[in-house]
């Protein structure tokens, strides 16, 4: 019988997905792959529909602004959102908030903005639990500080960001606040309204159970992103400049028809399971995790003494081992799949001093994984520890071996 992979692997991709997302996917590309919004003809206007509703029903689920749904617009994925919204509202002289949590997708466009723009940036340390202090964002507010941009769930560390008292501090001082929900949409609940988020980016392909290929941004109606790109829309082919108006102002090209079935489909999953039960269930074997990680000789966790407020991510390290060398032990001796090194999040590395390690080992648990499964990856990590263990005594026996004098005869 063919052996399963243990995927422990979530925070990059949440895999497999429902059954239900695969069939849906499925049955609306073949019955429904016309492109939607160009044509017509019943079938385009169907497909089209779909778009539609899903716009109203990704905003309802955000707490967006359910009168204006075309401020849902899609995307490739996170990175490709965070790429839209930063360099369409920040420019030269405006100062950004951001945190030592963040993703490259945020790092970069900010970096680029500062090098090539002029715009300003602070990054803020997290505390030795992983979180953002409030207070500490409050200290960095200027008066040409245009955005604060948090990491909602690290996808290093797991911590999950205050974000209600830091929606608060911008509207306070009009800030644009920008989430980036990549590991939280589908787990932690999220009202843009409620929490006095501005932007939330998200991607369709982690806990929204989703595909890979779609994100998206939910934009609230008092922010202007002033769109980077260019493209046909479908609409108003006779313009030689982009449309100003949402959804076109952040669309370009076809869009992800499969995706957005994906996405829907995603959604009917996490209404029939309750994003409540999800996160239970997942919190439940990160602490059974957590609690047997601990007890091996060896074992380093990192920001996870309390799981409150926090997702089922944990990074680790094996004192004496190369990540990489444990994540390939898991693999090839245990068929464990986990993701090692600096996770794209270089500054959590950085600030947690991992980077001379080579970052860390993650694992991040699922939906779909089991306390089965758990058990043995506390098992798999105790083997990985001990080998490393023995390793690290081993240069000790070397040394006392060269130092004992060869037997006469047996010289080189
Ligand atoms: N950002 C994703 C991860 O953390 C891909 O693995």
């Amino acid at each position: 019988m063919e052996k399963r992979l243990t995927y422990f692997d979530n925070a990059a991709t949440v895999w497999p997905k429902p059954e239900s997302v695969y069939k849906f996917m499925d049955q609306f590309y073949r019955t429904h792959g016309v492109n939607p919004g160009r044509s017509g003809y019943d079938l385009a206007i169907e497909a089209g529909s779909l778009l539609t509703n899903l716009r109203k029903r990704l905003t309802k689920f955000f707490g967006g602004d359910e009168d204006a749904p075309e401020r849902l617009v899609f995307s490739y994925n996170v990175t490709d959102s965070l790429n839209l919204v930063i360099p369409g509202l920040i420019g030269k002289g405006d100062h950004v908030i951001t945190t030592n949590l963040e993703h490259n997708s945020v790092i970069r466009p900010v970096n680029h903005l500062v090098r090539d723009c002029g715009a300003e940036v602070t990054y803020l340390p997290f505390n030795s639990e992983g979180f953002i202090e409030p207070d500490e964002v409050k200290r960095a507010i200027r008066p040409n500080t245009k955005a604060l941009i948090v990491n909602h769930g690290s996808n290093v560390i797991g911590t999950v960001q205050p974000l209600r008292e830091m929606g608060r501090l911008c509207r306070e001082h009009d800030i644009v606040f920008i989430v980036d929900t990549a590991q939280t949409a589908g787990v932690i609940p999220i009202n843009m309204k409620e929490m006095n988020i501005d932007v939330v980016a998200f991607t369709g392909h982690k806990a929204l159970m989703g595909s890979m290929g779609i994100g998206g941004l939910c934009i609230r109606k008092h922010v202007e992103i002033a769109q980077v790109r260019s493209g046909g829309t479908g609409v108003r082919s006779v313009d030689p400049y982009h449309l100003e108006e949402y959804p076109w102002r952040l669309e370009f090209g076809t869009p992800n028809m499969v995706g957005v079935a994906a996405l829907w489909a995603g959604q009917d999953w996490l209404d029939e399971n309750g994003i409540e039960n999800v996160y239970a269930h997942e919190m439940k074997l990160a602490k059974q995790l957590v609690e047997g990680l601990r007890q091996i000789d060896g074992v380093r966790l990192y920001c996870c003494d309390q799981l409150k407020n926090h997702l089922s991510t944990v990074l680790v390290n094996v004192q004496g081992a190369d990540p990489a060398d444990v994540g390939t032990m898991l693999d090839v001796d245990h068929d464990i799949a986990v993701r090692t090194g600096l996770h794209c999040a270089p500054l959590v590395h950085t600030q947690l001093g991992t980077v001379e390690n080579h970052g860390g080992v993650r694992f991040s648990v699922g939906a779909f994984n089991t306390e089965k499964e758990v058990a043995a990856a506390i098992h798999a990590v105790s083997e990985v520890a001990s080998w490393a263990r023995e390793r690290v005594r081993k240069p000790e026996r070397d040394r006392v071996l060269m130092a004992t004098p060869a037997p006469i005869g047996l010289t080189a």
